[in-house]
């Protein structure tokens, strides 16, 4: 059992609020907490995070009042990407346990109301995959080649690759093979690391296999599937060179092709025929980083994937009339309910990102970005302002964990103990994930600050700060003013109010650099006002509202004279607003 006390609601069945959401589409306004088994926290001492730490913090999860937890592969795998290159689609890492353990977890989070979703990776393998044992194994032309992309290479004797494709963690996309015999042999395809052979998507052979694999999960009870670079499965079988110029799209030889589309209808009628089942309704979510909101939302809609991830709110900068921007075109997309997402395992922390001077991300610019000098209060300030913006937008809101304790980039890693493959296969030249990736800090004064049990000798396998002895889970619970303390009270009134139910968002006019809206639980008090009442200020409608007032500008603004606070990220200065602070107001 869970070691930490469950909140009295522990047993939701619905997982949100009462009476909001029949359960079926509990996915449309989650909060889903994403949960990186390697340094959630560490059950057995050896220093890596793993299932039975995931377990005993459990009770913890419930408490920060989350609807679903989102696992990163927790399959046997080599760990050359760090469980994104995976030997066994249908069992655990010894390291992070065994699926009894995954069995009895997912088990435990459903009884406090919590959902699970398993990441699954379709675009590619692992070299110690059977499959691809078997493909080298049974040589050129073979059956078991044709799931993967071997090809002879170019040049005197194939020595060159067979086209200009290159990795997306640097280097050339191909490596050459020995054969049986010893004589060097066909290339094969890895769009990231040469131990992540890429899947050909045209055999039916791994068509039916990732079908079985979904069922697999599915029917152990996993309530939804994290979909890895979703939009590179599909390949152009003519494999020609690139020019860099193509645009993802039907033109481009490996991303956002058309004919992926196929596969997640066909996994969207398996989630719908589970949906079926005691546990109610499944979800697919697309990792598809697209810069064209149109091709994103072909992915997405009833007979396809329920959501994607949206980066383009990542990416963006803390600033008013661009967050404005991106919010409005994820609203736009009519089939797809909207997800928020600020962080993950693959991007700079918030409030590092926020702390610099451009406060932009974008995953081929990390080392640009890294060489900025970090403010941590400003960005600290920034984060908590970001998370009340983000947490009162409608739809679903995806937590990476450890933001919700304030943790920073850790820029700072020793070189010899970095562990991310674009390190490596980048010479140094991008720093890679690892800042990101940092054991969680718990409790105590010195690391491993409860990562690993007492006593445990091993360390973390990846040093943590020694000033996280401030951000650590217990310090922050002591305190109302703390991230943890925001985000607890952030999620308990977004589950628990009305406002927050599938209501819409209706924009205020406010000055430059202030993003002011209403969620309006009456539906929309604004419809016979004059255009010039619609400020932030106003307070003059029939229905009570929930009003999220950011200001992002450099000067404070005031606030409606006759509101109530509910919940501020910072304090108030005689009722200001002040810059990098966000409020959310009851009115009415
Ligand atoms: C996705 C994952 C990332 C991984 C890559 C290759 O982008 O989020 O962590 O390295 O796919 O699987
Ligand atoms: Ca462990």
């Amino acid at each position: 059992m869970p070691s930490a006390a469950a909140p009295s609601d522990s047993r939701r069945p619905d997982s949100l609020s009462p009476g909001s959401l029949p359960s079926g589409s509990w996915w449309r306004r989650a909060a889903i907490y994403q949960l990186y088994v390697r340094s959630f926290a560490d059950g057995n001492g050896d220093g890596i995070g793993d299932l039975a730490g995931a377990r005993a913090h459990l009770g913890h999860l419930a408490a920060l009042g989350i609807d679903a937890i989102w696992f990163n592969p927790w399959y046997p795998s080599p760990m050359a990407d760090a469980g994104y290159d995976i030997s066994d689609y249908r069992s655990i890492e010894p390291v992070f346990g065994t699926l009894a353990e995954a069995d009895a977890l997912i088990t435990e989070a459903h009884e406090l109301g919590i959902k699970i979703i398993i990441d699954v990776v379709p675009n590619h393998s692992s070299d110690r995959h059977p499959w691809f044992a078997a493909a080298l194994a049974a040589g050129p032309g073979s059956a078991e080649r044709s799931r993967f992309w071997f090809r002879p290479g170019r040049g005197i004797n194939g020595s060159l690759p067979p086209n200009n494709w290159q990795s997306i963690f640097g280097g050339p996309a191909w490596t050459r093979v020995t054969e049986a015999d010893g004589s060097p042999g066909e290339w094969y395809l890895h769009l990231f690391a040469p131990e992540q052979p890429d899947y050909n998507w045209g055999s039916p052979d791994v068509r039916r296999e990732f079908e079985d694999v979904l069922r697999f999960w599915f029917s152990r009870g996993v309530d939804g599937i994290r979909i890895d670079s979703a939009a590179l499965l599909s390949k152009d079988a003519a494999l020609p060179d690139v020019s860099g110029s193509e645009l993802p799209g039907p033109a481009h030889p490996f991303t956002d092709r058309d004919d992926v589309h196929s596969i997640y209808q066909a996994w969207r009628a398996i989630a719908d025929e589970y949906s079926a089942d005691e546990y109610g309704g499944r979800m697919l979510i697309g990792e598809v980083w697209l810069p064209d909101t149109a091709r994103l939302a072909r992915y997405v809609g009833p007979g396809e994937l329920h959501t994607v991830f949206n980066f383009p709110y990542l990416n963006c900068p803390w600033d008013a009339d661009a967050l404005r921007q991106v919010i409005d075109e994820t609203l736009a997309l009519a089939d797809a309910p909207a997800t928020w997402v600020l962080s993950n395992h693959d991007v700079d922390r918030v409030a590092s990102r926020y702390g610099r001077s451009d406060t932009a991300f974008s995953l081929d610019r990390r080392a640009y970005f890294h060489a900025f000098p970090v403010d941590v209060p400003l960005g600290t300030r920034r984060a908590r302002a970001a998370a009340l913006l983000t947490m009162a937008l409608p739809g679903s809101v995806y937590i990476y964990q450890g933001e919700e304790l304030g943790l920073w980039e850790v820029q700072d890693i020793p070189d010899e103990l970095r562990q991310d493959p674009i390190w490596a296969r980048t010479l140094g030249a991008d720093p890679g994930r690892d800042g990101c990736r940092v054991p969680l800090p718990w409790s105590g004064t010195e690391p491993p600050f409860g990562f690993s049990p007492a006593g445990t000798t091993a360390e973390p396998w990846l040093p943590q700060p020694k000033e996280w002895r401030d951000l650590t889970v217990s310090a922050e619970s002591a305190h109302a003013d703390s991230m943890l303390s925001l985000y607890r009270e952030a999620l308990r009134i977004r589950r628990s109010d009305p406002a927050f139910a599938d209501t819409p968002l209706t924009w205020r006019h406010a000055p430059a650099g202030v993003l002011a809206f209403d969620r309006d639980a009456g539906g929309g008090q604004d419809t016979d006002g004059s255009p010039a009442d619609r400020t932030w200020l106003d307070t003059t409608g029939p229905d009570p509202v929930l009003r999220c007032v950011a200001n992002l500008s450099p000067a404070p603004v005031g606030l409606p004279a006759n509101a109530s606070v509910l919940l501020a990220s910072g304090p108030l200065d005689d009722g200001l607003l002040l810059p990098d602070t966000t409020v959310w107001l009851r009115i009415g």
